[in-house]
């Protein structure tokens, strides 16, 4: 991860950028970075916000030789090294929340998109779509734009973080996890993301489109979906949608 990366000044979007470089070729562990992004990507169609100088915006070309119903394993990795790269450059805890949000103090501070490209028996490439907010000011946005209650680095912890070093120290996680994976599969990195998790055994309030339904989070299967048992004691796998804390 990193043999080649892609310094962008602004750009629509980096996984964009990133999945037209795939298509086109580009090598696994190509990296595409943009100081701003006009239009970032977030999950289910909202909007990322994305001003320049700030924060973090990178996407991330990985070719695994997998199945397409693996690739949101690769999740796993993403969320995993983020943690682990906040904890390493600030002294701030991060908790993981399913599907693909990190939070501070209840608050989001990162967020992941990854998109596919697959045949039906295999995975072309993954591009992983990772933000971070780094030194962003709260008070810069209005609150109206925030879906989530959001949060930064430089807010929780009270000191600028230095962009380069982050994403250096992200990229490196990145590399170790993705060997691990390739090596042994996708259980030791669940088994961290777990460990990791601020949900499990909590009761929460599932949310997919006009379907609401509330239970205990069992963990997460070896796909990346949710397990919540619910008060009839029957076990529901939870493949998309918003998981609150209730
Ligand atoms: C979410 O909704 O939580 C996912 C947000 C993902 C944002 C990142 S920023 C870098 C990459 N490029 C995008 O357009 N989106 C992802």
């Amino acid at each position: 991860v990193g043999s080649r990366i892609v310094c962008l000044k602004e750009t629509e979007s980096t996984n964009q950028v990133a999945f037209k470089m795939a298509e086109e070729g580009a090598v696994e562990g190509t990296v595409v970075i943009a100081d701003a992004q006009s239009a970032g990507k977030g999950r289910l169609g909202r909007v990322w916000l994305s001003p320049a100088g700030v924060n973090l915006y990178c996407s991330v070309v990985l070719r695994p030789a997998i199945a397409p119903m693996a690739a949101c394993q690769l999740t796993f990795l993403s969320v995993v090294a983020v943690a682990r790269a906040i904890e390493s450059c600030t002294s701030l805890k991060p908790q993981i929340k399913w599907p693909n949000d990190i939070l501070i103090n209840g608050k989001k501070v990162a967020g992941l998109l990854n998109e596919m490209n697959a045949e039906t028996e295999k995975v072309n490439f993954v591009v992983l779509g990772i933000g971070v907010n780094l030194n962003l000011r709260m008070s810069s946005i209005a609150e109206s734009l925030l879906r989530h209650p959001a949060t930064s680095l430089i807010e929780e912890g009270g000191e600028e973080v230095d962009r380069v070093a982050f994403t250096r120290r992200l990229l490196t996680e990145l590399d170790e996890l993705y060997d691990v994976f390739l090596q042994e599969g996708e259980g030791p990195v669940r088994a961290e993301w777990l460990e990791r998790s601020a949900i499990r055994g909590r009761s929460v309030k599932v949310s997919q489109g006009e379907r609401e339904f509330t239970g205990e989070v069992q963990g997460v299967d070896s796909f990346g979906a949710l397990l919540v048992k619910l008060i009839d004691g029957t076990v529901e796998t939870v493949l998309s949608g918003d998981v609150a804390l209730v």
